[in-house]
This record gives C-alpha cells, structure tokens and sequence, in this order.
C-alpha cells in the first residue's frame, strides 16, 4: 500500500504548495521517484493530514456546486449536495480498506501457492525415499489460519487510509493533466474544460477562440479518458481522431490524463492579437493614478505572459503601450494602471474614458517574463509604478506554484503611494513562502542591506526589477556589485 504520488497531488493532500513539497525533497527531508513521493513519506513530513481538518470538503463543495449541470439543479430525485458528499467520503474509505484487504489476499493466496509448491515437492522427496512427508494438510491449515489472523493485525494503518481516502475523494472531484512534453501539471475542478483549467493554472497552452472554432487548441490525449462538453464547429479529420487528437476548450477530465500539446515557452512563441475590448471599470486612486480594467470578449481572449504589455487605443484616438497589471490566468480581464501627465492618453482616460467604451487591444509585447521552469527564490523590486509587470509576476507565480519562495520589495517615493497595498498584504497573510516589505524613498545601498539580512544567498535568487530607468540602474548595479550575474537580473523600464 505504499504508493506513489505526483508532487501536485501530494501538496494537495497534504494542503500545502508544490513548491513547499519540492523545497522539502531539495533538504533531503522527502525522497522521489522519478518526480513522485511515497505516500508514507509523506505522512512522515505532514503527520497530521486529515480529511476533516483541511477544509478540502468545502472547497470541493463549491467545486461540485459549479459542477452540476444546471440540467440537474431543480432534480429534487438528487439527495442534496450535502448527503453526496458525505456518501462519497464513506464510499472512498470502504473502498480503500476493502482495496487494501484485497491486497493482503492475494498476497496470501501467493504464499499459500508457494506452501502448496513446497509440500509437494517434499512429498515426491518423501516418496522417494520412503520416509513421512514432513508437513500435513492439517499443519498447512493451522499456519493459514494464523496467517489470517496476523493479517487482521497488519490492517492498514488509520492515517494510511485515511489519506488513501482522501486522495480517492479529491480524484472524484477533480483529475489531474500532465502535459507531454514539458512535464507541467495542473488540476481539472469540475466540469471545467481542459483549457480553462490549463489557463487558470498559469500554462500557456495554444488557443485562439476557445470555444470550439479554430482549432488552436488542438491536442493528442496519450492515456486517460475525456468527455466532451460541447459540439464543436471545426472538423477534426479521421485521422486525427485515431491518433487522439481532441479540443482541449471543448473536453474536460474524466479521468487522469496524459496530453501532447504545444506549449509557448518564451515571448516570442505567442501571436501578436488585436481585440476590440471593452472599459469594464475605472478606479480613481491617489496621487493622480488610475486603475483601468479592460475585459475582453468571452470568447477572444488574450494569450499573454505575465509581466508583458499591450497597446491600449482609445476610441478618439490616442493609444499608449502600457505593462498589464494581471495575471494571464484570466486573459479576459485585465488590469492597467495610467498615471495624470499632459500626454493626450492620460488625458483623455482622465478626463473622457468611461465605464463600457470600447477599446482596442493589441499585444502582447516585451520580455520581462518568469524564467522558464525556475524553482529558486525569486526577488521582486518594484520601484513606483513599476509594480504594475511585477504584480502580474507575481499573481503568475503564485498559479504555477513552482518558485520555492518570493520576496517582493516595493519603494514608492511617498507612503500613500502604496496603492496595491491591500493585495500585498493579503497575499502575505495567505502565503507561508511570500514575504513584503514596503518602502518609502529607499536609497539602494539600504535596499541591499535588506536584501542581504533577508536572504541566505544573494547570488542564488533570481531579481525581477520595474520602474523608472535610472532607478533600475541603480539597483542593477548593487546587485552586480553583490556578485549577482547578469543573466538572474530581469529587468522592465517604464519610461
Ligand atoms: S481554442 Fe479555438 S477551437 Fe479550441
């Protein structure tokens, strides 16, 4: 019964991050086998998972709740959601005790058979040389049966099965995708299709309308069952179909699956897009700054990488390149911040843009992106408004979950510039491996202070910096003087 399990689903369980479970492997406090962790392993480092305290079951109660079929709600022949889940909960624990009994059968059945193979054999030796077998059937009968009770003994341990449970409850819920060949993985909830829960969880997987049209999105399912959701316009040919091709925007999860797609690994690989969007709102903060939401059409969405930018055109006009403030995780809103200047962008989107306009999207642009599949610690410095590409960073990192733990820095030039400051906080209150500081007006030989009392090493980390160009300068050349290579300085410039 010692199984193995993906590190996705082990810091599920376990109700930690991914990136927690890979720290712990990298001090050697876990061990893998070939990208998985033994079961018993992990009930060692995290003794005290249990189903009733992870409050997994309200979270896949809002999960199910998503996924009824609306067909469904107002069938009163369904026990409520309550009682489904209370019954699938016991169900998946008989199951694995009845699983793990079975185990222990066939287990038994073997070693009966290799008694059987044994007796025989010293019958025939005992024929041969005309002497008494020296082990009879009722012998053979009083070892089964204390076999059987020294097995009754062995039952699985409680924590076991309880997390076996567990796993087996989570599965009914949601299946996991691992992508082919990349190796990412993330989690298909409900009935979401494969692309949503790709895209929610920070892949960037290709598509274009997603709803069934063009066939972006196109991909070749290796093992694992799927169902479709929707009928969908574009034509996949026979040949296709035999090879396994599917619509990831058109199929969710039944099972767990494995799934050959193309992924876009650096900016170059996305398509610059042009949508005709809309305002969906203005937010006025202080200092003469102004957060801009911008939604897409649902089905147009833009594929982007986090800490990009896009051009924003107004409908009289005036257009400005700006950094998005969101996470491509939800490609249809996005966030922009526009500072008051004399420039006729800034005024018009002062003094004339409203909730509803249209606006013309196009982008993506730029390369200040997470470096590929980095793990190690990751520093960002976000300086005035620069928190703008760090803030969409950032939100990526926490949906990837693979950055072992991320600092952010932010200086403004006066305290109520802090205007995210109630989204730093809530994620250092929420994450265990997120830290923040704010600062007002921080020389950069004080920055380096901080850095090198916060962390173990300054040359293992990997630095993010936005904002204005000579305060990154600055803060580049600290860096390097610190010993920090070039090539871990990201670095975004706003003006
Ligand atoms: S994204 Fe267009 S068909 Fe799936």
């Amino acid at each position: 019964m010692n199984e193995l399990l993906s590190l996705s689903r082990a810091a599920r369980l376990a109700g930690v991050t991914r990136a927690e479970i890979q720290k712990r492997i990298r001090h050697g406090e876990m061990q893998t086998f070939e990208g998985q962790v033994a079961i018993s392993d992990l009930l060692r480092v995290y003794p005290s998972v249990s189903l009733e305290k992870s409050g997994d079951l309200e979270r896949v109660e809002q999960i199910k709740a998503d996924a009824l079929p609306r067909s469904h709600d107002e069938d009163t022949r369904l026990p409520s959601q309550d009682v489904l889940i209370t019954r699938i909960k016991a169900l998946a624990e008989a199951l694995v005790q009845r699983v793990a009994r079975v185990e222990d059968l066939e287990q038994l059945l073997d070693e009966i058979r290799d008694r059987l193979d044994e007796m025989s054999c010293k019958s025939r030796e005992a024929d041969a040389t005309d002497a008494s077998p020296n082990e009879t059937p009722q012998d053979l009968s009083v070892w089964l049966q204390a076999r059987r009770a020294a097995l009754a003994e062995t039952a699985v341990e409680a924590a076991q099965t309880q997390l076996l449970a567990k796993d087996s409850f989570l599965r009914i819920m949601s299946a996991s995708v691992k992508m082919i060949p990349s190796g990412h993985e993330f989690f298909v909830d409900g009935n979401e299709s494969i692309l949503e829960a790709a895209v929610r969880s920070g892949l960037r997987l290709n598509y274009g309308c997603a709803s069934g049209n063009c066939g972006e999105c196109k991909a070749r399912l290796i093992t694992g069952e799927v169902y479709r959701l929707r009928e969908h316009d574009y034509v996949l040919s026979e040949r296709e179909k035999q090879m396994g091709y599917l619509l990831t925007c058109s199929h969710t999860a039944v099972t767990d699956l494995q799934l050959e797609a193309a992924e876009a690994h650096s900016p170059a690989d996305l398509p610059e897009q042009e949508i005709q969007a809309h305002i969906r709102k203005l937010e006025p903060q202080d200092e003469g700054l102004m957060l801009v939401h911008v939604q897409t059409p649902r089905t147009n969405t833009l594929r982007f990488m986090a800490g990009q930018r896009a051009r924003l055109r107004l409908t009289d006009g005036p257009e400005q390149e700006l950094p998005i403030a969101s996470c491509p995780c939800n490609g249809r809103n996005l966030l922009f911040s526009v500072r008051r200047g004399d420039d006729a962008f800034s005024k018009a989107v002062f003094e004339t843009l409203s909730a509803r306009q249209s606006v013309t999207l196009t982008g993506p642009y730029g390369d200040f992106v997470l470096a590929e599949d980095a793990t190690e610690p990751a520093v960002f410095i976000a300086l005035g408004d620069g928190i703008a590409p760090v803030k969409s960073l950032i939100e990526h990192a926490v949906s990837i979950d693979s950055i072992e733990a991320f600092h952010l820095y932010w200086s403004v030039p006066a305290l109520q510039m802090h205007y995210h400051q109630p989204w730093c906080r809530a994620l250092r209150d929420t994450l265990d491996n997120f830290a923040y500081t704010p600062l007002v007006d921080a020389a950069c030989d004080d920055l380096l202070a901080l850095l090198e009392s916060d962390l173990e090493d300054l040359k293992t980390a990997r630095y993010y910096v936005a904002g204005p160009s000579s305060a990154i300068e600055a803060v580049a050349e600290v860096l390097s003087r610190a010993g920090v290579a070039s090539e871990r300085i990201a670095t975004e410039r706003l003006d």
